[in-house]
């Protein structure tokens, strides 16, 4: 069976009408194509929980920074499309850039707050890109239900919040980064790795994992993430944008690990950059702790 493909909104908004006629509950997985075993863990997640699943292919210019990256980006429709008819998913949307952007088209939704900093920062007007696609996806296909990779942690922050500022009847579900069994975590970019890069590409989840566990078991947060850079660039990464402790609920940069937490990082591999996050456990005590000074002050 193939997955049927529309291009345009009409086209959607028809199929979908017709889905709720039928009392159908609907999930949508927003992707820009190139397809792997992330993506396909979202879609199956989606057609656990929706009658109707959604896959959306656009590569959206507005959140590139560079046109060489933008025009380096896989386009794989053909096999994305196979791919997404083995799963089941009921309809792949693939509209072109002046369906999404008309002639004249002059609305940017920006999300303040969780854009900034890490990916915002080295990667302006990144997230308004995301954010305005997001909104308009989300609107377009009305579902009840969007599921993200974590792997995208930041990402996921900031479609959450817009679909809450902006009263999308919709529920964001955040899905596990999935990996390689190597650790590296999966990414459309990774298959313009060179063979010498892939194997060096594992070293950052690992570092991180470690990170993650040196912080939880007591060490200094500041000079533990300054050595864990200098390990991540001894693996052979040129360099690392950033590395963050952030709460994992607000995403607020943290000074003590006195809250669930994230550790998030940016860094390139030769022409390639790759980001990663892992979740950092509360300090074994460290609420008590936080407790017993104030309780002296
Ligand atoms: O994560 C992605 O692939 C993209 O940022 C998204 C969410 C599909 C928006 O273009």
């Amino acid at each position: 069976m193939n997955v049927p493909i529309v291009r345009t909104v009409a086209e959607l908004r028809a199929t979908v009408a017709e889905w709720r006629r039928e009392g159908a509950s609907v999930a949508v997985v927003p992707t820009m194509g190139a397809l792997h075993q992330g993506h396909l863990s979202l879609v199956r997640t989606a057609l656990e929980k929706a009658d109707r699943v959604i896959v959306t292919l656009f590569v959206n210019p507005k959140q590139f920074n560079s046109a060489a990256d933008l025009a380096a980006y896989p386009r794989t429709e053909k096999e994305d499309a196979a791919k997404l008819a083995s799963l089941g998913a009921h309809l792949l949307y693939v509209p072109d850039a002046a369906e999404i952007y008309p002639d004249g088209f002059a609305t940017t939704v920006s999300v303040d707050g969780v854009s900034d900093g890490m990916c915002g920062a080295f990667r302006p007007g990144h997230f308004d890109g995301v954010a305005t696609v997001v909104a308009k996806l989300f609107l377009q296909t009305g579902a009840d239900l969007a599921f993200f990779g974590e792997k995208d942690f930041q990402q996921l922050h900031v479609v959450r919040r817009l679909a809450r500022d902006l009263d999308i009847p919709i529920t964001v579900v955040g899905c596990p980064t999935v990996r390689e069994p190597d650790g590296l975590a999966l990414s459309s970019r990774n298959v313009r790795l060179t063979p010498a890069e892939r194997q060096a590409a594992p070293k950052l989840a690992s570092i991180l994992f470690e990170l993650a566990g040196q912080l939880t078991n007591g060490a200094p947060i500041g000079p533990t993430l300054v050595e864990a850079r200098a390990a991540i660039v001894a693996a052979d990464y040129a360099q690392v944008e950033y590395l963050e402790l952030r709460a994992e609920e607000t995403l607020e940069p943290l000074q003590a690990l006195d809250r669930p937490a994230r550790l998030l990082i940016a860094a390139w591999l030769g022409e390639i950059r790759l980001i990663d996050n892992v979740k950092v456990l509360e300090q074994q005590g460290s609420k008590g702790i936080v407790k017993a000074i104030v309780a002296t002050a």
